[in-house]
């Protein structure tokens, strides 16, 4: 067996980037399995910081393979600048990047349906990245999209063309005022294809297939988090893939039974950008703190990043959806100083207290019930052995093993590389 997984047990932007780019040396394949430039995924080392939309964080190390799986969607225009980006670095993607033929493409008129979706629905509105992410799974799941593959047939512009066409009556049915030139957009579109195609277009499930048989080892990256997913997270306020363990398989092409190590991501509280019910929101100077030290931004849109405590009843779930078999927490230096920390422990629901996560979750029905711990004080950034830990950081940990019943074998204090601490 030779596939971990390493997904995102939250809303999102957990530091899985930070990760899989520890986790690289230990691996012959690093595969991206679904979501596209929704994605922000950061790596800092070398004093340098690197955010990385649709290319697996494993590209800046010699020898990983990096993959684009089946399950992935791709905009030709965002994935190139991002290839633009690589190159001040040197580093040689035509070599060990390659893409899946039956990945999707994200059109312009994909991302234009996605501004007049979210503006149609008013207040309502889901707070997309707006990057044509749900569009394109709906043109997939509709039987319509294009594919990588078919960049390599004649017979793709004409099929492209019928695409666009029926994308700009969509647009106009909205009835919403979206600005757009497409012919602007689509010269653009047609010159990132080109360079697209300098790059290995592969049957994916054929090389992991043979990868595998190989006694390659392969770390599956994970996007967004499992609170995002399609089937399990908080809908309709999700993307619109299969952000857990599942969506590895059927975004590779691998077999259930070919998944090893689950590495499950959490942030020692929670984050959340976009719109969605969030029970354990802070509104107060707590959350703004969180916000401020933890540089709570978007990667991808600037936006700021709603802060509050940590949510085991969601985080557990998490857990149970995913088969997480060991946990790594992000940013817990980011806490040092606060004055009492909380726990989420259990819902007080419709007048009951329950401990799983209900089908609903909006604000009006849930009411969160906390267990309090003192807080560690000391800077964590500039650890790097776990005997160093604060008593107080060592009773969170141990407090959110026993809850959760899986190891956390890492415990990062930084963003930087080197700020991983192995337990
Ligand atoms: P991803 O989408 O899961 O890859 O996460 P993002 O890159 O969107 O967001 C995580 C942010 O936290 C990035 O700015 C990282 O550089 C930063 N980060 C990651 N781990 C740590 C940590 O342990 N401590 C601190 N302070 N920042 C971290
Ligand atoms: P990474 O991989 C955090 C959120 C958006 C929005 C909802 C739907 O960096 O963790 P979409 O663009 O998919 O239609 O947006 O999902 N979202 C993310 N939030 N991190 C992400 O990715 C996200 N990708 C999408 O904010 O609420
Ligand atoms: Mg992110």
């Amino acid at each position: 067996m030779a596939v971990d997984l390493l997904l995102g047990l939250q809303w999102g932007d957990e530091g899985k980037g930070k990760i899989v780019d520890v986790l690289t040396k230990d691996y012959d394949i690093i595969a991206r399995f679904q979501g596209g430039p929704n994605a922000g995924h950061t790596l800092e080392f070398d004093g340098i910081k690197h955010v990385l939309r649709t290319i697996p964080s494993g590209i800046f190390h010699d020898k990983a393979m990096n993959v684009i799986g089946n399950g992935v969607v791709i905009d030709p225009v965002v994935f190139v600048k991002e290839l633009e980006g690589l190159d001040k670095f040197k580093i040689d993607y035509k070599a060990k990047l390659i893409l899946s033929r039956k990945a999707h493409l994200i059109l312009p008129t994909h991302r234009l349906l996605d501004a007049a979706s979210e503006a149609a629905k008013g207040k309502a509105k889901i707070g997309s990245t707006l990057k044509g992410i749900g569009p394109t799974y709906m043109d997939k799941t509709g039987r319509n999209g294009i594919r990588i593959g078919d960049l390599e047939l004649d017979s793709w512009k004409e099929k492209y063309r019928n695409l666009a066409d029926k994308h700009e009556a969509m647009i106009s049915f909205y009835n919403v005022d979206v600005q757009y030139d497409l012919d602007e957009m689509e010269v653009e579109f047609f010159e990132a294809i080109e360079r697209l195609k300098e790059l290995t277009f592969i049957d994916s499930e054929e090389y992991f297939h043979k990868a595998i048989k190989a006694g390659k080892t392969i770390l599956a990256e994970g996007a967004q988090g499992s609170l995002l997913d399609v089937d399990f997270g908080t809908y309709p306020f999700v993307t619109s893939s299969n952000t857990t363990a599942a969506g590895a398989c059927t975004g590779l092409g691998i077999a259930p039974n070919q998944v090893k190590e689950v590495h499950g991501i959490f942030k020692a509280y929670t984050t959340r950008v976009g719109s969605g019910p969030f029970p354990t929101e802070l509104f107060d100077e707590t959350g703004a703190e969180m916000a401020k030290v933890g540089h709570e931004f978007g990667a991808v849109t600037g936006r700021p990043r709603r802060c509050g405590w940590l949510d085991l009843v969601a985080l557990k779930y998490a857990c149970q959806v995913n088969g997480v078999t060991q946990l790594n927490m992000m940013k817990g230096d980011v806490l040092s100083g606060f004055k009492t920390l909380k726990v989420c422990t259990a819902y007080k629901y419709k007048g009951e207290t329950i401990s799983h996560l209900p089908y609903n979750i909006e604000p009006e029905n849930v009411t969160p019930v906390y267990t309090e711990f003192p807080c560690w004080k000391e800077d964590l950034t500039k650890m790097s052995n776990p005997s160093q830990f604060p008593k107080e950081l060592n009773a969170y940990i141990d407090f959110l093993e026993k809850e959760l019943e899986i190891p956390i074998k890492i415990v990062s204090v930084g963003p930087d590389r080197k700020q991983t601490i192995n337990r």
